[in-house]
């Protein structure tokens, strides 16, 4: 294989054979293909696209250069879930306790999150004494005892996509749908789940801004997850709005716990049971709506909040944190946000909600920066709600007073006051599954 001819064919827009793919993965991560050649090939898949024989292959071959888990040591259906990344986005808190409640297993990694986008691993670790560092062991036997593990991603999982990823970053190539379905349906192949629901974000707050591009990436994404053996769906959820109203680590594990309890935000709450409904769904556990009652149900009588007081105990936290989140240190600092007129919240930007967090220390600059658990914000009004000058919008929380006044800054920009009410906008725009996109189910 020389890798001159396989950019050449990409960018004359042809396509690669399967074996051209494998060859040139394998030889990439062995060092043998330099940056820059790699470099005009994505730009080339940016331009050109991949058809869906070249994807699929991609997507194995980086899947298997590196470890393949295997999850038989845990009995039962494992399912797996993925976001492509959002505000406020607490959803792996509560569904993998609901799911694990209703008979199915989740044995799940997560990252840390990085930018304007929160990280489970993060705000788990705001829970005193939490371990998210398993070994293989010890995550197989939590799973097998409290039916659910979170813990972060493996370090030899998919080490192709590592190195494409931060390629792509410095190169103007991430945002390509074929490329972004290779990255996450790699590493979801290589983490073993029999099945796989995908929440793809759409809105100012997400990767993907508009739903055609959202829906595009789900289906790419289910064809990839259907052709290995895997049963998969995707949701496309909003992300226009920043999901529930915490934002920050222990706000949101606080909110998550809520959420368990019965007195979660609306919204929140109802993107949670849809999805938990479909994770069930995809475990074969019954009809979608029977599927969404269970979750509902596994709410309303506790049992789903039991598992995550399980969970936190057998990964080592204080489950007292769960039972109590007044134990949950506080902020030293607090400052209310104020609305400057009179109207209708027409709009929030999501990304800037989510960097105004980030810059009261709930998130990071660079892959090292220390977090701040107990700070970020608490939105008190939401796109569509009418205010008058001098409503509370928002409460900010951070231990440096220092970072209020950049954050204030950066959140009334995002927050956009004017005259008429907005439409509403629908929470899940529509389901993706192997048989097709259903815009209501
Ligand atoms: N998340 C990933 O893991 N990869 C992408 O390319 C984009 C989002």
């Amino acid at each position: 294989m020389r890798m001159y001819d396989l950019i050449a064919k990409k960018r004359n827009g042809e396509s690669l054979t399967e074996a051209e793919i494998n060859d040139m993965i394998k030889e990439y991560v062995a060092g043998n293909i330099p940056d820059y050649q790699m470099s005009a090939f994505l730009m080339a898949v940016y331009f050109r696209g991949m058809t869906e024989e070249e994807t699929v292959a991609m997507t194995q071959a980086v899947a298997h250069s590196g470890d393949m888990v295997d999850l038989s040591g845990i009995s039962g259906m494992k399912v797996d879930k993925h976001s492509t990344g959002g505000v406020g986005d607490k959803t792996s808190l509560v569904i993998g306790p609901i799911v694990a409640a209703c008979g199915a297993k989740v044995a799940k990694m997560s990252g840390r999150g990085l930018g304007h986008t929160g990280g489970t691993i993060d705000k788990m670790e705001s829970i005193p004494g939490m371990r998210t560092a398993l070994t293989q062991e010890e995550f197989f036997n939590v799973v097998n005892k409290t039916g659910l593990s979170i813990v972060g991603q493996s370090g030899n999982l998919a080490p192709a996509d590592k190195k494409l990823y931060a390629l792509r970053d410095v190169t103007a190539t991430v945002d390509s749908i074929p490329l972004i379905a290779v990255s996450i349906m790699s590493k979801k192949l290589a983490a073993g789940n029999d099945s796989i629901l995908l929440d793809v974000k759409t809105g100012s707050g997400a990767f993907m801004k508009t739903v055609e591009d959202s829906i595009a990436l789900a289906e790419e994404m289910v064809k990839i997850g259907e052709n290995a053996g895997r049963r998969t769906a995707a949701l496309i959820t909003n992300m226009d709005i920043p999901l529930g109203n915490n934002i920050g680590n222990s706000l949101e594990v606080i909110e998550a716990v809520n959420t368990l309890k019965g007195n979660g935000p609306e919204d929140f709450t109802e993107v949670c049971v849809n999805l938990a409904g479909n994770m069930l769904f995809l475990a074969g556990a019954g009809e979608i709506e029977e599927c969404i009652e269970k979750a509902k149900t596994a709410i309303a009588d506790g049992s789903a909040l039991e598992r995550l007081v399980a969970m936190v105990d057998a990964q080592g936290g204080d489950a007292d944190y769960i039972r109590d989140t007044e134990k949950f240190e506080k902020a030293t600092h607090t400052f209310d946000v104020l609305a400057e007129k009179e109207g209708y919240i027409v709009s929030m930007n999501t990304e800037s909600c989510g960097i105004a967090s980030s810059m009261l220390g709930a998130g990071r600059i660079t892959i090292d920066s220390e977090i701040d658990f107990t700070a970020g914000i608490i939105i008190h009004k939401k796109t569509g709600a009418k205010v008058v000058k001098g409503d509370v919008l928002a409460t900010m929380y951070t231990t440096k007073p220092e970072l209020f006044e950049a954050a204030v800054k950066r959140y009334h920009e995002a927050v956009v006051i004017g005259d008429e009410k907005p439409k509403e906008q629908p929470l899940i725009y529509a389901r993706v599954t192997k048989d097709g996109v259903l815009y209501s189910y």
